[in-house]
């Protein structure tokens, strides 16, 4: 598993939590940004994620600003990109059973790192369930189809 990372300055730190997290579980991942304090557009941190998971050279993507919110409609943008906003372990366990979801958007000024942490694991590990959900996922692709 190869997961593509990246934050605006509202999320940087968290993104430097899972990171480390990252590390501990063995899982390979690439950070594409930002490293720094100032103030920074998150659709620039969202584009080459969605990008590089879109394409097939990650197989997930993990975005982090204050609240998740604008990174969640920047991916959701790309087509081929499911993101799902979550905050708690409940959807991150649905959000993969269900809608095959290859992007996490979570927000560092909504959740602590303790339980941002929690879902990063359960959203990684969790596959597809398939059956009546691929009938919707593949009603999302035609949705795509039909606008981008
Ligand atoms: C930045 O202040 C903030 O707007 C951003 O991190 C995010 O919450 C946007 O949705």
């Amino acid at each position: 598993m190869k997961v593509a990372i990246a934050a605006d300055h509202g999320g940087v730190k968290l993104k430097e939590e899972i990171k480390k997290y990252l590390t501990s579980l063995n899982i390979s991942f690439e950070d594409f940004g930002c490293e720094c304090d100032a103030s920074v557009d998150y659709p620039d941190y969202a584009l080459p994620v969605a990008e590089k998971v879109a394409s097939g050279e990650f197989d997930r993507g993990i975005l982090v600003c204050g609240t998740g919110i604008g990174m969640s409609i920047a991916a959701n943008k790309v087509k081929g990109i499911r993101c799902a906003l979550v905050h708690d372990t409940f959807s991150a366990k649905a959000t993969r059973e269900h809608n095959d979801t290859n992007i996490l958007a979570m927000g560092e000024r909504v959740i602590g790192p303790g339980l941002a942490l929690d879902i990063v694991k359960i959203w990684i590990e969790t596959e597809f369930a398939g059956g009546r959900h691929e009938r919707r996922v593949e009603k999302i692709k035609e949705i795509e189809q039909k606008w981008m």
